[in-house]
């Protein structure tokens, strides 16, 4: 495809620029830098080998993942220090195993007292270590033992009290980040969980334990507030091609946003005033309906149009107001969509599977 105008790619097709997300990983590279923190990007929203040498700067070491299919794809290319950032699923502790005494450094994360009965039910050979991650729940509202709970330090002594695992650090994700708006919200977010992190840590070091620290988001992590600076670790992901919902939050501008669907009109409705275009939620994230006035993506050069619903391989595109000028979009010719959230839908399909 080299060389070829964009207009002969297939559709739906989803297009990256390439010099946006080597922009965007460089910026959070210098902001993580500048704070005097191990930047360990997620993996989850592209799964690709191109994006993760951008983002670890060519380095293939730390890097976070939230499936195994995702963990063993980065080793088996040479990736090492990789943390699942997923509360231990114990249908997966033998692989977890396999990884751990295959690799130099791979870490699992918990959140319960019997997801440590598993580690311990299956001793590591080679003298290696189990290394967890405790996952604490700092107002995310989702995985994670509550960070003010007393069976959160008492689940982080037992971890580290273990013979063969090793407390390697605590892990709070601010996903509640995504209901922010503007700055001021998201350093709020940021604050508070860094805030309550560090509180954590303080109780952990009065008992004789220390261990890294680590939070993130890409809201957190574009507009990181000072105290971030006493963690060890942050873990953004998203960042790398950033997405409208992102311009919305305010974690970036629309013209930092990386990727593009290319979609083609395949149909003409004027009964229902609508285009059908050949992308539906097998190459575009449903997340986002009712989010932005114009449905479930921008699309660019066009804010008139709305794209109001998808099924598996069709969406449906209408004017916000008034009829549709179909001469303006003659069967064939190509939509760009700007997606609400970029996710790994169409990736997954064709990079990697569970
Ligand atoms: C556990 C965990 N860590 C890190 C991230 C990365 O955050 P973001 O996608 O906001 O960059 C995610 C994303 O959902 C996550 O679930």
């Amino acid at each position: 495809m080299e060389g070829e105008p964009l207009s002969a790619l297939c559709t739906p097709a989803l297009v990256v620029d390439v010099d946006k997300v080597k922009r965007n990983a460089q910026r959070m590279i210098q902001r993580c830098n500048k704070l005097g923190v191990q930047l360990r990007p997620h993996m989850k929203t592209h799964k690709t080998l191109e994006c993760a040498d951008v983002m670890t700067g060519g380095s293939r070491r730390c890097i976070v993942v939230s499936t195994l299919a995702e963990a063993c794809f980065y080793a088996d290319h040479g990736f090492d220090d990789i943390l699942y950032a997923y509360s231990l699923p114990f249908d997966k502790v033998e692989r977890c195993a396999a990884l751990s005494e295959r690799l130099d450094l791979f870490q699992v994360l918990l959140d319960h007292p019997e997801a440590l009965e598993q580690l311990k039910n299956r001793p590591l050979r080679n003298g290696r270590q189990w290394h967890v991650w405790l996952k604490l729940d700092c107002g995310n509202g989702r995985a994670g033992v509550l960070h003010s709970e007393p069976e959160a330090l008492s689940l982080a002594r037992a971890v580290s009290l273990t013979d063969g695992v090793e407390l390697t650090g605590v892990y709070a994700h601010c996903g509640n980040t995504y209901n922010c708006r503007g700055v001021e919200q998201i350093h709020a977010v940021a604050q508070e969980t860094t805030t309550f992190t560090l509180q954590f840590m303080e109780k952990l070091k009065a008992v004789g334990i220390t261990c890294k620290s680590s939070i993130g988001s890409t809201p957190s992590c574009s507009h990181p507030v000072d105290d971030m600076s006493q963690l060890s670790e942050v873990h953004p992901g998203n960042y790398v091609f950033y997405d409208t919902q992102q311009s919305v939050i305010g974690s970036c501008c629309l013209e930092d946003i990386a990727v593009r669907v290319l979609t083609r009109v395949i149909g003409h409705c004027p009964h229902r005033n609508q285009l059908l275009i050949d992308c539906g939620w097998c190459g575009l994230s449903l997340d986002g309906a009712g989010k932005l006035p114009t449905g479930y993506a921008l699309i660019e050069g066009h804010p008139d149009l709305k794209l109001v619903s998808m099924t598996q391989e069709h969406g449906r595109v209408e004017p916000i107001s008034g009829p549709l000028d179909y001469s303006k979009y003659p069967l064939g010719s190509l939509l760009t969509l700007i997606p609400y959230h970029v996710s790994n839908s169409s990736l997954q399909k064709v990079l990697l599977t569970k």
